[in-house]
């Protein structure tokens, strides 16, 4: 979809015309203190992903790198005090730093797009066909993507580019892969973590048992967000 597509949405987004912004406030990069985000739906009510599977996720995988990206985030402030320090060894913690930010920045996305009744709905919806056709192309190609990191680790995630205007599924190896510019909509976690102890190798079940637990108004919010963003 080009920018064209896009303008052609404009017209259906409630509010678009008469939305005012206020700049975010910008909090400093190289300290601690980020909170989890609380999970936003009632983990023992997920269709076919059980509690134990969702808490496990949410308290070791995601608050884990939360807690990791403070730490780090707090040893390269008392790193930068030393004029010494050579920047292979500065390295190691940006390294380090990516990972946790993408792992932070994708989790929270996951666990916000869960909850839902996996009805796809809204201009999202709208956008999706007028980018691959119909919705279930979009789902063919969405399913194949993730079942390509089946067995592996990594990340499916539809974006929408702040550049090229265009709606893709993105493949993601790790924390660390995504096209520039490429803002998150729709994240599926397809780390072993993210389905082991519900469905042992068999990740179609997961994907199948996702799909059915999308929060796409969640989705929908997204892509009016950053779709307005770049109208101006
Ligand atoms: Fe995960």
């Amino acid at each position: 979809m080009g920018a064209g597509g896009i303008g052609t949405l404009l017209p259906n987004l409630a509010g678009a015309q008469n939305m005012t912004t206020t700049a975010p406030q910008i909090r400093a990069s190289m300290t601690g203190g980020r909170e989890p985000k609380p999970l936003p739906f009632d983990a023992a009510k997920l269709n076919g992903l059980s509690e134990k599977l969702i808490r496990s996720h949410w308290e070791n995988n995601y608050i884990g790198s939360v807690k990791a990206l403070n730490m780090i985030s707090e040893r390269m402030a008392v790193a930068m005090k030393d004029p010494d320090l050579p920047p292979v060894v500065y390295g190691g913690l940006k390294r380090e730093e990516l990972h946790r930010v993408g792992s932070v920045i994708l989790h929270e996305h996951y666990f916000g797009n869960l909850g839902g009744d996996g009805k796809a709905a809204g201009d999202v919806l709208s956008a999706i066909k007028q980018a691959f056709g119909s919705y279930d192309a979009w789902e063919t190609e969405f399913r194949r993507t993730a079942m390509a990191l089946a067995g592996g680790s990594g990340w499916c995630v539809l974006t929408y580019n702040l550049y090229t205007y265009e709606l893709r599924n993105q493949w993601a190896w790790d924390h660390m892969h995504g096209a520039i510019a490429g803002i998150p909509l729709l994240a599926l976690d397809m780390y072993e973590h993210s389905f082991h102890m519900d469905f042992g190798a068999t990740a179609a079940k997961y994907v199948d048992a996702f799909m059915r637990n999308v929060n796409w108004q969640e989705v929908d919010r997204r892509f009016q967000g950053v779709v307005i963003h770049t109208a101006g």
